[in-house]
């Protein structure tokens, strides 16, 4: 699992945005776009979990359908994973001194395995060598581990930690629960993290449970005993699923369902959601605790 540090101020904002699909002909690329201003005008981070590319080329004869591709990827001739790339960083790179992390979806990770280039690790290259900023790689799934240092220098060693497990996802869709149960599951697996964060099946979703946690190495009974609370975040994608048409337009043009409109896929709500971070020192119990509290915009 990757593990990523990231060093905060007393706040963060951080844009979370997962399957973008790039090189669909489905994707709102507008609205992609709203929302990588809003992070520059919030002074926000982004992290990106997966889907980078939609990618499903022509030579996947099980998935491919030429009218679910972009026009823009045929102007490329054979290099449309190129072309992909090239667009991507296109749409990315005035953001990317506040890219934190990008990382790879189940789209992302066909192109390695039968084309055999990583997309999203070249995505990362070239934004990184633009921007003369490291972009974290972030893989298939792996931990955020924010730090929120309350004093500069070794002063003090009080600081407010806050951990989002990332992974893409798997599996299928899940109409009716909405994703619930991946969730139940990743809580029984996952310990210490305050987020757990999926893309992939495209329904936007969020929740927060709470925990009660019993620490037996403080020293007063009373303080043993505290909650902690966890977001569970599923970010949607970008895509118009249904989209209208005519019968003469059909006639001329051809069918360019979705692939979801042909599985009698529900109608999902786009995009991604803006977390925020505020740390705060306080006395508990006569105890020093840092607290980092979170609040979430769908
Ligand atoms: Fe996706």
């Amino acid at each position: 699992m990757t593990v990523i540090e990231h060093i905060c101020g007393s706040t963060l904002r951080l844009q979370l945005m997962s399957d973008l699909h790039i090189g669909s002909l489905h994707t709102d690329y507008k609205l992609i776009e709203s929302e990588l201003k809003r992070a520059e005008a919030e002074d926000a981070l982004i992290a990106i979990n997966g889907d980078v590319f939609d990618a499903i080329l022509p030579g996947d004869r099980k998935r491919y359908r030429a009218n679910n591709l972009h026009p823009r990827m045929y102007s490329a001739g054979d290099d449309m994973i190129g072309e992909s790339i090239r667009w991507a960083a296109e749409i990315l790179s005035p953001y990317a001194h506040r890219i934190l992390m990008i990382g790879d979806g189940n789209h992302d990770d066909s192109v390695a395995r039968y084309h055999h280039i990583e997309p999203v690790k070249h995505l990362c290259i070239l934004l990184a060598r633009d921007s003369g900023k490291p972009i974290y790689y972030g893989g298939y799934h792996g931990f955020l581990h924010l730090k929120f240092p309350l004093c500069q220098g070794n002063t003090s060693r009080a600081c407010g930690h806050y951990v989002i497990h990332y992974h893409h996802g798997a599996g299928g869709g899940a109409p009716v629960t909405k994703g619930a149960i991946t969730f139940s599951r990743a809580q029984m697996w996952l310990e210490g993290v305050d987020a757990i964060w999926r893309g992939h099946t495209h329904n936007k979703q969020a929740g927060r449970d709470s925990k009660i946690v019993f620490d037996s190495g403080k020293v007063r009974a009373e303080n043993r005993v505290s909650s902690k609370d966890v977001l569970t975040i599923r970010t949607g994608a970008y895509m118009d699923t249904y989209q209208g048409t005519t019968p003469e337009y059909l006639m001329e043009h051809g069918r360019k369902d979705n692939y979801g409109a042909l599985m009698d896929g529900s109608a999902l709500p786009k995009g991604g959601m803006m977390l925020e971070l505020t740390v705060e020192d306080c006395q508990k119990h006569k105890m020093r605790e840092t607290i980092v509290h979170s609040s979430l915009r769908i």
